[in-house]
């Protein structure tokens, strides 16, 4: 624009810095959990090759503190102010294979979402230890970026675990208004609350970094003094779980493995096994795809979109897949390190793969229920069978089993024996049973579930020798013991029975 022949240049831009004030508030907002946001903590740790992470959760109602302390390479003074600043990395650098970071952000949105003062001091080889404080308060008076120099003073015994080490980092959150806003230091049930939601975080943490916590080589979690337990939802060492091969799926040259476990049915797992496998949401929630990057996991149990719904009878299928950190656009990672979307070219191979899964894992649930209750045919002989009476569901002992036939030609008073049976059809524990069932749809054993093979083999003998009795040859009458239930659960039995008699 030009006035007489002064040329008065308009800038092309204005400059719209955000306010710290509300920008630093708006921060908070990330859909962190506490175990999510911490676990974003230790994501820094274990990328800065930590051997040892302590999370320490200290009871003072409102004046509680959340520390996080680890012995990595730590940073120089640069490097913490650096670290500190929102947006510390681009996004669309590339990263190193195991670096566990993306947007330059989760220290911070973790950090905010939970408590309104954090403080970082950081030792690096050289022994210089350097602090810096984001106080969301002091931001809010001032307006500014103003990154403190100094955490206060009650903060201090919180760093006394990294005054130990040659090394190292440590994050303390104080102010922690998300969860203990208004809290009395006194009360008991607010401390127990706080001291169970350490415990949700302990199982998440479990869950979530168990490969890279697997192994001697593995980081070492401590939470509160206590070793955080490694949570393996593949049970990979249990000798009945199925392990499928692995399939490499290929995006823009990276690949994504991809790793279908089936579980074993629950009769197969030792009671405590079986409850620690549900894991932290239970056996229904936990089935599906599980999504790793660069060995971390991101989604415990999911079926990705493909409107599966999570069932019961799918429960047992769990499987594994690897997303190397080069894809991380593709899957949508978010900074919450909590949600992963397959790309649309891979989603008809996950979506094979899972229908394939699924399948296995309903036979293997379903396999052991048809043991249960297994079908009467013609070929199948049955000790109880089933009848219709007035309409109602009636157990008949059948009097031509083998067994129960010898024993009432043996009997030397065969109206008190029929008297015997009759009594015992009136009063089958129906309603226990069905109670029972209905309480604990698990818990009703299948025959001579948990009995020694001794045992089971003498009832086997004894129903030979009935059919022996009866005028089998022995041969014929292996192969009748098969008909017979539930021998034909005893493969092996049943195959040491035939030998023993073929060369006699
Ligand atoms: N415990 C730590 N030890 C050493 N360096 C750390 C530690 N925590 C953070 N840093 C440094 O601070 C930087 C910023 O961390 P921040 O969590 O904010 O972002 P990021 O890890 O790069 O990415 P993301 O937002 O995906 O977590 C890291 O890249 C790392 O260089
Ligand atoms: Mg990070």
């Amino acid at each position: 624009m030009s006035r007489g022949n002064i040329l008065i240049e308009k800038p092309e831009f204005d400059i719209a810095a955000p306010h710290a004030a509300s920008l630093v508030e708006s921060l908070r907002a990330f859909s962190y959990e506490l175990p999510t946001a911490l676990a974003d903590l230790v994501d820094n740790s274990i990328t800065a090759g930590a051997k040892n992470i302590w999370l320490d959760f200290h009871w003072d109602g409102e004046n509680s503190v959340i520390a996080v302390t680890d012995d990595g390479v730590g940073m120089t003074e640069e490097q913490l102010v650096a670290a500190m600043r929102p947006g510390s990395q681009n996004p669309l650098k590339p990263r190193a294979p195991n670096d566990l970071g993306r947007f330059g952000l989760g220290l911070k949105t973790a950090s905010f979402s939970q408590c309104r003062r954090v403080t970082v001091r950081s030792i690096v080889r050289s022994g210089k230890s350097s602090t810096r404080c984001w106080n969301l308060d002091h931001i809010a008076r001032v307006n500014e970026w103003q990154l403190l120099r100094a955490g206060d003073a009650a903060a201090e015994p919180h760093f006394s675990r990294l005054a130990e080490l040659t090394r190292g980092t440590a994050v303390v959150w104080q102010n922690i208004d998300r969860l203990v806003a208004g809290q009395r230091t006194e009360s008991e049930r607010e401390q127990q609350l706080f001291l169970q939601r350490a415990d949700a975080v302990r199982r998440h943490l479990a869950m979530v970094f168990h490969q890279l916590m697997a192994g001697k080589q593995g980081v070492k979690l401590h939470l509160n003094e206590r070793p955080v337990e490694a949570w393996d939802p593949f049970l990979a060492d249990e000798a009945a779980t199925q392990i499928l091969p692995v399939t490499p799926l290929t995006l823009h040259g990276a690949i994504v493995e991809v790793q279908p476990f089936v579980l074993p049915h629950h009769s197969k797992l030792a009671k405590p096994k079986h409850e620690s496998a549900a894991g932290p949401r239970g056996w229904n929630a936990h089935q599906g795809f599980y999504v790793y990057r660069n060995r971390r996991l991101l989604v415990p149990g999911d079926w990705l979109g493909f409107g599966w719904a999570k069932e019961e009878h799918y429960k047992l299928a769990r499987i594994r897949v690897e997303v190397p950190n080069a894809l991380d656009h593709d899957w949508a990672i978010d900074v919450t390190k909590s949600r992963a979307l397959p790309p649309p070219a891979l989603r008809d191979d996950l979506r094979r793969i899972g229908e394939r899964t699924r399948s296995d894992a309903k036979r293997v649930y379903s396999h052991r229920g048809a043991k249960l209750t297994p079908k009467a045919d013609a070929d199948r002989v049955l000790l109880w069978e089933p009848t219709a009476k007035h309409d109602k569901m009636f157990y008949r002992l059948n009097r031509q089993h083998p067994l129960l036939k010898q024993s009432l030609d043996a009997t030397s008073n065969r109206s008190a024996f029929n008297a015997l049976l009759r009594l015992i059809e009136e009063t089958v524990p129906f309603p226990h049973i069905a109670i029972e069932n209905s309480e604990k749809p698990n818990s009703l054993p299948g025959p001579f579930e948990n009995a020694a093979e001794s045992q089971i083999r003498e009832v086997m003998e004894q129903a030979f020798n009935s059919l022996v009795a009866s005028g089998y040859g022995p041969k014929e009458a292996v192969n009748r013991l098969r008909t017979i239930w539930p021998f034909e659960l005893f493969p092996a039995l049943l195959q040491t029975l035939s030998e023993s008699h073929s060369y006699a």
